[in-house]
């Protein structure tokens, strides 16, 4: 079958963020598929109004438009399909690079990569919504490649690069082509049916390394902190407090250290 995502790709040297690009491209019609990527963003963001910048021409910046027919409620989905499809990419990335000791590729809830458990990629949807609709999406990645988190000592117990995972600098052109092959394998299976949005749903769930830690999530209205129980079909996190559970639906996530909870699996 003809391939969807990556069906065109465009790069650019120096943009303001690749999602403004994307963006812009989508409003004026261009199908799913499209890819963009910059060696350099001068306006990189992240969630939650976020600066994300890296050393320019050293990572894999880039976003994709899909334009899934699902109501716009839906959208967590997605963000579901692009963390997994990020979590099996770097996962075979490694093995492709014939990388020997074991390295442990999870993901943080909601939408964070982390390599042997600190954040290595970021993902960033924005939506256009028509009426209850999707009209289109914009899954923005950001992962960290070719440069060392020493030279971001705030960030380095937190964040990590491949070049400080594996121990050198890796091919960027292929681990940008693993990446498009697995974010178009994926988004097949999401557009196919819904047993296939189910079974990535669970792929999502079974690598999320936050369940069963005791943590805390800062959701922009205030501070929650608790168990995380599990997590529902529509993204939801269910975190428990005390004798009762709560649901949150977005948030940055701590670990509480020295409180690791109980694997609930
Ligand atoms: C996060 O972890 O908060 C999400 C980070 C997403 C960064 C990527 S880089 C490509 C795309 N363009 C942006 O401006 N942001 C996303």
């Amino acid at each position: 079958m003809a391939r969807v995502i990556g069906r065109k790709v465009l790069y650019y040297d120096r943009v303001t963020s690749t999602n403004d690009i994307a963006r812009s491209l989508a409003e004026a019609g261009e199908p799913e598929g499209v890819v963009v990527f910059a060696d350099k963003q001068t306006a990189g963001r992240g969630r939650k109004g976020k600066i994300w910048t890296v050393p320019p021409l050293s990572s894999i910046q880039f976003s994709v438009i899909v334009r899934p027919l699902i109501p716009a409620s839906e959208a967590s989905g997605l963000v579901q399909m692009s963390a997994l499809s990020v979590c099996e990419a770097l996962r075979e990335f490694a093995e492709s690079i014939g990388f020997p000791r074991p390295i442990s590729v999870t993901l943080k809830w909601p939408n964070d990569v982390l390599l042997n458990g600190k954040k290595c990629a970021g993902i960033l949807i924005e939506t256009g919504i028509e009426g209850q609709a999707l009209a289109f999406a914009i899954v923005g990645l950001g992962i960290n490649v070719n440069f060392s988190m020493r030279e971001y000592p705030d960030l380095a117990e937190f964040a990590t690069t491949l070049a400080d995972e594996f121990g050198h600098d890796v091919d960027r052109g292929a681990l940008r082509e693993a990446l498009l092959n697995k974010l178009d394998a994926y988004y097949e299976l999401f557009k196919s049916e819904n047993s296939g949005r189910k079974a990535i749903f669970e792929a999502w769930r079974s690598r999320l390394a936050t369940i069963g830690q005791s943590i805390r999530v800062s959701t922009g209205e205030g501070i929650e902190e608790g168990v995380a129980l599990d997590v529902d079909v529509d993204g939801a996190l269910i975190l428990q407090r005390g004798e009762g559970t709560i649901r949150l639906y977005s948030g940055d996530t701590t670990v509480l250290k020295g409180r690791e909870g109980r694997s609930l699996s």
